[in-house]
């Protein structure tokens, strides 16, 4: 009770305040302007998605933009509808958390009661420069479709990319990302491992690029591995983590696009692989927390479905995020975490569901989970004609499926194992050559089926492991006269798919 007596009175002054500010100082004395407090704002929290072929609508970049678009910005930071984040307050603490402050919010009322003032011009701060390129550099191997895939006006619709891997060997990755084709039409991405290349068949049975899926397979329901919304802030795996790609896994990409604005477009979407950086001794792990046998009847505006799932006895896990899917009748979701002790702890609290925005919310400190805790998602779905999203006028009984008019009901929790510590490889180079027709070759010990021969870090692109003798000798058969040339020094090293880097060993041609 006192704590809600306090609560109510912190309220009541920030209110008070709130008026004080407005009325005490007129607002076109608060000196806030375009061009020393707005336009900064709007490059921290705003411009990475408006910004002239973006995925928003409009850009935010010029005084005469923000001046167009003042009121609606405006109204839509009041209503948290921009930027866009669905995690509720009160549940979870998250990296990239980009909502902007009470103050911000005051800022931007302030400056459209003003009359949205440019000010003085040598108060502006270099422009953003947005790049096309991978924002972590070139990745070690890209995956791209063999073609463009064609995107129309009015389209909304999820394509499956179906990318065979080929690395010769298990491998470790600390980063997958994706660099969309075409920015203004790809609205977010999912990508799976298919650690049996399943997904080849249904590639193959499409005539265009990709294909279409109702659901079904496997991997889409336990490999999620990686989430692409425009504007998250992309990293590195934490050190000494990796995501596992078994020999011969295919990545599937899954592209949701919407036409916002223009004419559609064709778009090829790549994925970008990098090898594991640091030593692997831990495996990034998916924890499903799936539903897909349901109904929603039609008519419901308020059904809900349930999830749950079990960390496996022996395992603590630390959960480094968490990811949810819903379509277009989702309006919540709710994951909780119970102990064996019955303790319980809220992971994730979504309002409002927009399946535009399916992206993984990273915890701001890994989470514990106890062996035997107990994931439960609870979620509410409206199946009734009042939900302007709804896919089927009338409603129709919805199942689970993978089309954006079908429904999901899940959450993959990411994490490792407390007890995993891996043993790591100890690759070691003893001699360097070149053979009579012009092969690099390495030999050492401890090299791993797909290991790489690098010229000052940098991977020699054709590197194989010799047939016989796989862990003692390494080939380039080219690739590697681009890297070094004629009486150059140049320090080579052997890294293997666990991350694990030989000592170096210095080489001249
Ligand atoms: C992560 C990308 C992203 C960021 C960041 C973002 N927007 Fe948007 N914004 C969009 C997209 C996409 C739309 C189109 C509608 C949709 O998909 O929700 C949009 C729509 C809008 C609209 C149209 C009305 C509405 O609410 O749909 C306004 C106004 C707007 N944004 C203002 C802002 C402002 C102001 C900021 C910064 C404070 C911001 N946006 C940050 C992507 C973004």
């Amino acid at each position: 009770m006192k704590r809600r007596i306090a609560a109510a009175a912190a309220l009541s002054w920030l209110l008070l305040c709130g008026v004080a500010n407005r009325k005490g100082i007129a607002s076109d004395q608060t000196g806030v302007t375009f061009d020393n407090q707005i336009v900064r704002l709007l490059q921290k929290h705003c411009q990475i998605c408006h910004h002239d072929g973006d995925i928003a609508p409009f850009s935010l970049v010029s005084y005469e933009d923000a001046s167009r678009f003042g009121e609606a910005a405006q109204t839509a930071v009041e209503k948290k509808e921009m930027p866009p984040w669905k995690a509720g307050a009160g549940c979870g603490q998250f990296d990239g958390d980009r909502r902007l402050s009470s103050e911000e919010i005051q800022q931007l009322a302030d400056w459209v009661s003003a009359g949205k003032p440019e000010g003085d011009p040598h108060d502006l701060p270099p422009p953003l420069v947005f790049t096309e390129n991978w924002p972590l550099g070139q990745p070690d191997v890209v995956l791209e479709p063999d073609a463009d895939f064609q995107v129309n006006i009015g389209d909304d619709l999820y394509r499956y990319f179906s990318l065979p891997t080929d690395l010769r060997g298990d491998r470790f990755l600390s980063a997958i990302d994706v660099r969309p084709g075409a920015r203004s039409i790809v609205h977010h991405a999912i990508l799976y491992v298919d650690p049996n290349g399943k997904s080849k068949k249904f590639e193959e049975r499409d005539p265009k690029a990709g294909f279409e899926s109702t659901g079904g397979a496997d991997f889409l329901t336990e490999g999620a591995v990686g989430w692409w919304i425009p504007g998250d802030p992309h990293g590195f795996e934490p050190d000494g983590t990796g995501w596992l790609l078994p020999n011969g896994a295919r990545i599937v990409l899954k592209i949701h696009y919407h036409v916002h604005h223009g004419n559609g477009g064709s778009d090829r979407s790549q994925v970008g692989l990098y090898f594991a950086r640091t030593p692997v001794r831990k495996q990034l792990r998916v924890l499903p927390v799936a539903n897909t046998d349901f109904v929603i009847p039609p008519g419901e505006s308020h059904y809900k479905l349930n999830a749950s799932a079990v960390i496996p006895p022996g395992q603590n896990v630390h959960a480094l995020g968490i990811a949810a899917q819903m379509q277009l009748l989702g309006r919540e979701m709710q994951v909780q975490a119970a102990g064996t002790d019955g303790a319980t702890r809220c992971l994730i609290d979504l309002k409002e569901w927009d399946p535009h925005w399916q992206g993984l919310y990273r915890f701001k400190d890994p989470i514990p989970l106890s062996s035997g805790a107990r994931l439960s998602l609870s979620a509410f779905y409206d199946n009734s004609e009042g939900n302007s999203e709804n896919p089927n006028f009338p409603p129709q009984p919805m199942h689970y499926g993978e089309r954006t008019t079908d429904e999901t009901c899940m959450a993959f929790v990411k994490y490792t194992l407390d007890a995993e510590s891996r043993t790591l490889s100890t690759p070691e180079i003893s001699g360097i050559d070149v053979d009579s027709s012009g092969q690099l070759i390495v030999s050492g010990k401890g090299f791993l089926d797909g290991a790489d021969i690098e010229v000052n870090q940098q991977r020699v692109a054709d590197t194989r492991n010799h047939k016989k003798k796989a862990a003692k000798r390494l080939l380039s058969s080219a690739a590697w006269t681009t890297l070094i040339s004629a009486g150059h020094q140049v320090s080579i090293t052997v890294l293997n798919p666990d991350g694990v880097r030989s000592t170096a060993v210095s080489f001249s041609r």
